[in-house]
């Protein structure tokens, strides 16, 4: 762990309660008097958010799936420079929405078999992975119905329909399996208070572990 801070990232599927679980939790946190530095990606910089528009809006056949990697590993390391190591260097809590594991499902195993490029693409210029993992499991028809609801104009990957969530939500559970030591895996289809206090649970743990 660089600095004194923390570093929590939540995952899972589009419409799964990412954000909503991620927001909830940096007003707990706030609630309680710490630093907590609430991002996203792709973007959470001012250039990665710039990188966001170029790679979520338009034709979904804009990129090849090798520059969709390189896009997003960009913008990664933007918002890694610029936005989650000054804040853990000061001791804050980051609290992203999406960070590597994003790719290694999206890129990596659902849009080609190109698990290889983006771990060695990590390996040279991310480099990092966060103390805790949220991985928000939830049933792909489920997630697809909030998703849609909820419909923008950033939609090149909502598209993918139910059997692509149902092997994406496959690739981010062998995730977790592969590293428990990070990952916690929560049920998110529950209501959003039930799932909420799983991930307080899971936080305040490991903030006791670092402590
Ligand atoms: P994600 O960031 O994973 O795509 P969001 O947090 O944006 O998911 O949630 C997607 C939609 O589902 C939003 O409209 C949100 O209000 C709703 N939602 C989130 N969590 C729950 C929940 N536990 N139960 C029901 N609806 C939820
Ligand atoms: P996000 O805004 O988190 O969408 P949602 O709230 O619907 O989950 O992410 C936008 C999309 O970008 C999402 O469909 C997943 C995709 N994505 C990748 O394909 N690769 C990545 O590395 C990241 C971070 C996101």
């Amino acid at each position: 762990m660089s600095g004194r801070g923390l570093f929590i990232t939540f995952e899972g599927i589009d419409g799964s309660g990412k954000s909503t679980q991620a927001r909830r939790l940096a007003e707990s946190l706030r609630a309680e008097g710490r630093d907590v530095v609430l991002t996203r990606e792709p973007g959470g910089s001012p250039g990665a958010e710039e990188i966001r528009a170029l790679v979520l809006e338009g034709d979904p056949d804009r990129w090849s799936p090798e520059t969709e990697i390189l896009l997003f590993t960009a913008a990664r390391r933007d918002h890694l420079e610029r936005v989650i190591e000054p804040a853990l260097a000061r001791g804050a809590l980051v609290i992203s929405d999406r960070f590597a594991d994003s790719t290694r499902v999206y890129q990596g195993a659902t849009r080609g078999d190109l698990r290889g490029v983006v771990d060695q693409l990590h390996a040279l210029m991310i480099g990092r992975e966060p103390d805790l993992t949220l991985l928000i499991d939830i049933d792909p028809a489920t997630g697809l119905g909030r998703a849609l609801a909820r419909r923008g104009h950033e939609e090149r990957f909502e598209e993918f329909g139910a059997g692509m969530q149902a092997r994406m939500r496959g690739a981010f559970l062998d995730l977790a399996r592969a590293d428990p030591g990070r990952f916690r895996v929560i049920d998110g289809g529950r209501d959003v208070d039930a799932v909420a206090a799983d991930v307080a649970a899971a936080v305040r743990a490991a903030l006791a572990e670092t402590a």
